[in-house]
């Protein structure tokens, strides 16, 4: 089990691109087209806000970099490697540190990715969402199945490290039709041995395309129980092709895991860029969150206002950034440690989880606790939300 101690001195980066070529309809993510992009400016302040993170926390050792967005293959390989490089100046790391760029399919070519791969990237996380032509139209996609099946294949040779998003409980998918799917997408994956797989429920958001168009009943999606089968039987298919599901919503092969979002999930400290990026560290023994304005020109204002990046810090009590271990640890299959709730909260586990709940989830099979560590059963993962909210106090 992993001991916080471990944790106290690393940190991971998260640098949040916020453009997009084209905005997908059911996407709520800080994503925005735009065609005219400064990238010298935008180059600048990056490095600022980077340098600024790094003046706050310059003693510790970073473990990974991971480029979201937005769409971040979309970003120069000049700007990439740029950030890479003074990241890496900065804090101490690994020569091997991994660092992820999520990527869409449409307009990517072996020449980009390759520069990619020599910017310092080594790990390709492509947005397939569904080799299904239909279902790419239905989702807005701006890329067929045949570009991302060209696109993976040029990836794989480029790159060792692949992950591939899919989104499922779309319109129509029932149980035969989705295990067809993924059968399918299973034939491709074990061709080019990528170990590493997320797969996501569509999930209708508030202010998007897709809301109204559901509101007024356009389409139809799987109800809840269908819903349930559908987890349940991605959980099962993926198991058998030997991926081991570590998170509720993503799996890998060989623990060829997203160790930046593992760091995460486990509650380790993390440092974010760019616009609306939020972050969790700790300094002089105390939590604090950390943001940066939500939309892209206020966050390029902040940097305009001196030549230089400055954002303020909120404390966090203990006991709330304990919590928040809590949440995102029963989202991992090895579940949480007790004993480090106690040592991050400072305070008996008693003030913090609901325990005599726990024993009642435990003996009706919705969660473990073995050694004072709690996790979360299969029975349990259908209804997570809802045994957190039993859970904590
Ligand atoms: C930032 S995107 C990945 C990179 C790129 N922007 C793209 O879409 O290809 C992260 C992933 O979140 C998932 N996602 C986004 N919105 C979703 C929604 N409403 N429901 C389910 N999954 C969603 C998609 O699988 C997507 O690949
Ligand atoms: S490409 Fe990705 S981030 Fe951009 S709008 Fe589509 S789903 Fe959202």
């Amino acid at each position: 089990m992993i001991c916080f101690e471990d944790f106290k001195n690393e940190i991971v980066l998260y640098v949040h691109w916020p453009f997009c070529i084209s905005k997908c309809p059911y996407c709520d993510f800080n994503s925005h087209v735009e065609k005219n992009i400064d990238y010298t400016f935008w180059k600048n302040a990056f490095l600022s806000n980077l340098d600024y993170e790094f003046q706050r926390l310059p003693g510790v050792k970073l473990k990974a970099i991971f480029f979201g967005g937005g769409t971040p293959s979309i970003m120069k390989p000049e700007l990439i490697k740029s950030i890479i490089r003074r990241a890496k100046n900065n804090w101490v790391h690994e020569s091997e540190m991994e660092v992820t760029m999520e990527a869409n399919p449409s307009s990517l070519c072996s020449n980009v990715m390759r520069q990619f791969k020599d910017a310092g990237v080594n790990r390709f996380s492509i947005g397939v969402q569904s080799f299904d032509d239909k279902e790419l139209t239905f989702l807005g996609r701006n890329h067929s199945s045949i570009d991302a099946k060209e696109v993976i294949f040029k990836a794989r040779e480029i790159f060792n490290r692949i992950s591939i998003d899919l989104i499922y409980s779309l319109p129509n998918h029932n149980k035969k039709s989705w295990n067809k799917k993924l059968l399918n997408a299973f034939e491709l994956l074990n061709q080019i041995e990528c170990n590493h797989l997320s797969c996501y429920q569509l999930t209708i958001e508030d202010n998007t395309p897709f809301k109204i168009d559901y509101d007024k009943g356009v389409f139809k999606l799987p109800d809840d129980d269908l819903s349930s089968e559908l987890y349940t039987l991605t959980n099962e298919v993926i198991t058998l092709h030997g991926m081991e599901q570590y998170e509720v919503s993503n799996y890998s092969r060989y623990k060829d895991y997203c160790n930046h979002n593992l760091h995460i999930w486990r509650g380790g400290s993390y440092v974010g860029i760019g616009p609306g990026a939020h972050g969790r560290i700790l300094k002089n023994k105390q939590y604090y969150a950390t943001f940066k304005p939500k939309s892209p020109r206020a966050w390029v204002n902040k940097f305009n206002e001196n030549n230089f990046f400055y954002s303020k810090d909120y404390l966090i009590p203990s006991k709330i950034r304990a919590q928040e271990i809590l949440i995102l640890g029963m989202r991992l299959n090895e579940g949480v440690n007790l004993n480090n709730l106690c040592e991050v909260s400072e305070t008996q586990i008693s003030k913090i989880i609901n325990m005599k709940k726990v024993n009642e989830l435990k003996d009706n099979g919705y969660v473990n606790l073995n050694d004072n560590n709690l996790h979360i059963t299969s029975k349990g993962l259908l209804v997570l939300n809802n045994i957190i909210s039993q859970i904590v106090i």
